[in-house]
This record gives structure tokens, C-alpha cells and sequence, in this order.
């Protein structure tokens, strides 16, 4: 019982996790890795992102704006990854990311999961 209560939690997150995964590929990982440890590619590594500082990656040169973001000490969570990708410009005026954010909420909600769930690339 115990188990299948479990499983019961435990499936639409996961289900969750690969809707996230197929989104991610399609319009993150041209520009993002996420595998620890891996280099960054034209973006930041966002491997590890939960609980991550904004502008975190060490072996990425971040833009002025993320810079500063960095210095207030901000650390990402699924609801600011959700506010950012609504409008990535609008949280850090002067972004090197351009238009890249998703306009759909269902898409948000399944990457910010993908990257910072329980199943998320450390
Ligand atoms: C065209 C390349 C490109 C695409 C596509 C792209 N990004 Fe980015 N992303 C960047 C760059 C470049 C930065 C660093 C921006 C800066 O320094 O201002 C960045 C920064 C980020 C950050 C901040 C990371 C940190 O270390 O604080 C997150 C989170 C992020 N992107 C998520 C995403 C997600 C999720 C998607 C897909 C919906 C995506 N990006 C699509 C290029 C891209």
C-alpha cells in the first residue's frame, strides 16, 4: 500500500520530468549542457541548478546583469525559473539570452521541474 501510495506521488512528476526533458531539448540545449562538470556551451551549465546562485556557473563568463544578480547572492528555485522563462529580459534587463524563454505556462512549469525536481541533473 505504502509503495503504491508512493508510486501514485512519484509518477506525475516523473511524467512531468520527461515532458520537461522533451521541451529542454528542443529549446535549451542548443545552448545549455547539463551534465555536471560538463563545459558551458554559447549558455551557462545549469547541471545542479536547485538551490544553484544565480549567475553560478563557474566557468561561464555571465553578463553585467547576471553578474549583479550574482552579487545580491539570488539562488534559483522552480518558481524563479518559472518567472524567468515567462520573460527572461524582464527579470535581468540586459540579458544575454535573448527571446529564449517559452510562451506556453505548461512548458515552464514541466522545464522548471525537469531542471530543479527531484529527478533534475545534479
Ligand atoms: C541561444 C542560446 C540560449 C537558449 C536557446 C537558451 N538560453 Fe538560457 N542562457 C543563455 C545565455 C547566453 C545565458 C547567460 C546570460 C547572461 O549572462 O546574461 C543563459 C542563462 C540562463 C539561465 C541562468 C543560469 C545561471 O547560471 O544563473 C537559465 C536558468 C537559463 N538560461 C535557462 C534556459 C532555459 C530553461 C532555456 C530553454 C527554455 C534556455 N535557457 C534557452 C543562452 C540560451
Amino acid at each position: 500500500m505504502r509503495a503504491a501510495a508512493a508510486l501514485l506521488v512519484l509518477l506525475p512528476g516523473l511524467a512531468m520530468g520527461q515532458e520537461g526533458r522533451a521541451v529542454f531539448e528542443a529549446r535549451c540545449a542548443s545552448c545549455h549542457a547539463m551534465e555536471a562538470g560538463a563545459p558551458p556551451g554559447p549558455g551557462p551549465n545549469l547541471a545542479g541548478l536547485a538551490g544553484r546562485r544565480v549567475g553560478g556557473d563557474q566557468a561561464f563568463g555571465y553578463s553585467p546583469a547576471l553578474e549583479a544578480a550574482r552579487a545580491e547572492g539570488r539562488t534559483w528555485d522552480s518558481a524563479l525559473l518559472e518567472r524567468f522563462l515567462s520573460d527572461p529580459d524582464a527579470m535581468f534587463p540586459g540579458l544575454w539570452m535573448g527571446e529564449n524563454g517559452l510562451r506556453e505556462a505548461g512548458d515552464r512549469a514541466a522545464v522548471a521541474r525537469f531542471l530543479t525536481g527531484p529527478t533534475a541533473p545534479r
